[in-house]
């Protein structure tokens, strides 16, 4: 399994409010293995200071380029080359602007220029800023030297509004600092996901089904095969065009979807059930098109399997990541799957209200296993698909060291 062990990260913190989420980043990169050094700007001290990072890092901060005792304990230039990527989170839009002019008037600045070591940006700033034809224009001339970007995410702002901007989360920014080092979260790994809705059919031409649009599944699908996990999908009706590079099987009914599940679980490593797989069936669908009778239609309705349970209670089952739609109390109906269903990890939202959801290009996730949670902010569903596998690759790697 790939992770960050033996590798030297330096982090460059620089002025935005986001730094207060670099600590928990520091804290990540070493659970994940690596050791890391933290030089900041002047402007990012007054976010956080440096002791903070100090504690969590575990070594002295370096911030100033004329500091002669930092200088004598490790040269910028000797740093420069201690580090195997640098990784820039908070990355402003002022940093962003000297990176791309080759600026070296600070430290951080400096060592970006002394290194030969591959750049991960984390932007984060206002929408405006990050929308501006100058910053783009820089994030432009970075990444066609080979610096490579970790969002910036959509959603609210630390000034009130809302867009493109906030810097990506410290899961996110783990992998794709794995990915930088060629290792990619999941990479080697199989994995198996379902998507979409199913149709139920009443007869040849009608069906029931519900309001799921696959996008979630689609995202996610996305995000894992950008983590370097090779993806089967399996599909229930979508209008979406399915991602590139991954395995896709099209479905109909909740039992096709178990059938094609039940042939390739025994290959996978990790099965993330999205499918909005209905509840129930028509018993014995009409073998032609029903007549309008003019009396009321009575439909017998029998339950279908359920999927995730099928696999998740299996002999020798795979990492199983359930999802939940709720409409109240969400946690403790989310923690209640994940025990009765025997999952691994559970993905839940709050569904029926406007904005987030089916159908909804945004979501909001919380995310629960045994013995731990975490909230996913309102984003766009690929950015919540990103977070998301992160998580599930943090836990696979954690449960995996602990079954060892
Ligand atoms: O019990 P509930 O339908 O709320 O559980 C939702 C989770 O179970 C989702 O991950 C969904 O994909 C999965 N599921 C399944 N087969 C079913 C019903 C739900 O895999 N028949």
């Amino acid at each position: 399994m790939a992770t960050l062990a033996q590798r030297h990260i330096l982090l460059v913190v620089t002025g935005g409010i986001a730094a207060y989420k670099a600590p928990d980043l520091v804290r990540r990169l070493r659970d994940a293995g690596a050791t890391v050094r933290v030089a900041m700007t002047p402007a990012a001290t007054k976010f956080v200071r440096p002791l903070t990072f100090q504690a969590v890092s575990g070594v002295s901060v370096h911030v100033d380029l004329f500091d002669p005792g930092a200088e004598a304990a490790m040269g910028h230039i000797e740093l420069a080359r201690w580090a195997d990527l640098v990784v820039v989170a908070p990355a402003s839009a002022d940093f962003i602007a000297r990176l791309a002019h080759g600026l070296a008037d600070d430290l951080p600045s400096t060592l970006c220029l002394a290194t030969a070591a591959p750049i991960l940006v984390a932007p984060a700033m206002n929408r405006l800023m990050w929308a501006h034809a100058a910053t783009q224009a820089n994030v432009a001339v970075l990444r066609a030297r080979g610096v490579r970007f970790v969002g910036p995410d959509e959603g609210e702002q630390a000034c009130g509004e809302t867009g493109a901007g906030r810097m990506a989360e410290p899961p996110a920014i783990v992998v794709a600092a794995l990915c930088a080092q060629g290792g990619d979260a999941l990479a080697g790994l199989r994995v198996l996901l379902t998507a979409g809705p199913t149709q139920e059919p009443i007869d040849p031409v009608r069906f029931i089904t519900n309001r799921s649009s696959g996008k979630m599944g689609y995202a996610v699908a996305a995000a894992a095969r950008d983590a370097g996990a090779r993806v089967t999908l399996i599909t229930g009706p979508t209008r979406l065009v399915a991602p590139a590079g991954c395995e896709v099987v099209a479905v109909t009914t909740a039992q096709d979807m178990l059938d094609a599940v039940l042939a390739r679980v025994a290959d996978c490593d990790i099965f993330i059930a999205s499918a909005a797989v209905a509840d129930y069936t028509i018993a014995t669908p009409a073998p032609h098109k029903v007549k309008k009778a003019g009396t009321a239609l009575t439909l017998t309705l029998t339950p279908t399997p359920d999927i995730l349970r099928t696999v998740a209670t299996r002999a020798g089952a795979p990492f199983t990541v359930g999802f939940a739609a709720e409409t109240e109390r969400l946690a403790e109906h989310a923690r209640g799957k994940l025990t009765s269903k025997s999952l691994n990890m559970i993905a839940a939202n709050l569904v029926g209200r406007v904005g987030t959801g089916f159908e909804s290009d945004d979501n909001e996730l919380s995310v629960f296993w045994k013995g731990g949670e975490r909230q996913l902010g309102k984003a766009a569903k690929q950015a919540l698909a990103r977070d998301l596998v992160a998580i599930i690759a943090e836990r696979y790697r954690a449960e995996a060291v602990h079954s060892e």
